[in-house]
């Protein structure tokens, strides 16, 4: 790591809980090979103190904050400027530092768009299945719309609360998990956004039944731990091909450290990020 001297700039990630992170090794690890003298840390915000987080942080100079649970959304009131794509997803998770504050941005969807375009999944036209509604589903969506997908199924437990989110969009289609064979036949590109799956759970899978994994010919699971999760192994067992999340995390990080920087990060070094944190 870059010694910290005077000139050393301070970036970091806000949350509660905060202990889990991976962002401070992903930032650190990309300022070390780009030679950039910063140092990110993590800080432990309750959603009480986060104005004041916020105002604190552009007094002390911070270079720029990701912003993770709870507070991406709330957030977006103490922002100086939001950008577009982050005001129609509704949520923040890059603060970067602009005269007067921050600009709001969120790379989520961002990483997302280009984790898909890095493994040669093309969107344009095709018809998708979500599984969830979270905040995760929601920075999926707009980037699906981004790219121009077809008719889009959101499968969640909870059908209200996903027609709460995402019932006025247009080529949508929301439905239960059980009602999956609803859907009609045909290849489908697959989105997994809900937490079932994650470690310890290894094992877990959303949608049980062999026979929906007959609709899917590509797919990405938003879960990087374990690397491959229960549904990518049906995935990939009924002949299509499957992805986890850990490029779209990656991309999300090179996302916002363009933003902190405003300097393009070189996919040579991107590549070796991924591949030093997959191994
Ligand atoms: P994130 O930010 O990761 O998307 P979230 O907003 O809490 O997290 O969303 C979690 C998603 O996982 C939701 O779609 C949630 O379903 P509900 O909307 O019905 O709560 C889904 N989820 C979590 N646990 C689940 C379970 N045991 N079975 C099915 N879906 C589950």
């Amino acid at each position: 790591m870059n010694s910290v001297n005077g000139s050393t700039k301070i970036l970091g990630v806000m949350g509660d809980p905060i202990e889990h992170t991976g962002s401070p090794a992903i930032h650190n690890l990309l300022a070390d090979k780009l030679g950039d003298n910063m140092i990110y840390v993590p800080f432990h915000v309750k959603g009480r103190r986060l104005e004041e987080a916020v105002a604190g942080a552009y007094a002390l100079g911070i270079e720029g904050l990701n912003v993770t649970v709870p507070h991406k959304v709330e957030v977006m009131q103490y922002v100086t400027e939001l950008d577009d794509a982050a005001l129609e997803i509704g949520a923040v998770n890059t603060l970067a530092r602009i005269r007067g504050g921050y600009k709001g941005y969120n790379t989520d969807f961002s990483g997302f768009m280009r984790e898909l375009d890095s493994v040669d999944i093309q969107v344009n036209g095709r018809n998708v299945i979500v599984l969830g509604a979270g905040g995760a589903a929601k920075a999926v969506m707009y980037a699906l719309k981004r790219f121009s997908a077809g008719h889009v199924y959101i499968l969640n437990r909870s059908i209200e609360k996903a027609e709460d989110i995402f019932g006025k969009e247009p080529n949508t289609s929301i439905m239960g998990f059980g009602d999956w064979n609803k859907i009609p036949e045909g290849k489908y590109i697959c989105v997994q956004c809900t937490s079932v799956g994650l470690s310890p759970d290894d094992e877990a899978c959303v949608i049980d039944d062999e026979g929906f994994y007959d609709l899917i010919d590509s797919a990405v699971d938003l879960i990087y731990k374990p690397k491959e999760t229960a549904f990518m192994r049906k995935v990939i067992s009924h002949g299509g091909r499957a992805y986890n999340g850990l490029r779209m995390l990656v991309y999300q990080a090179v996302s916002s450290y363009e933003f902190f920087t405003k300097k393009e990060v070189p996919e040579e070094i991107i590549e070796e990020l991924y591949n030093e944190l997959d191994s």
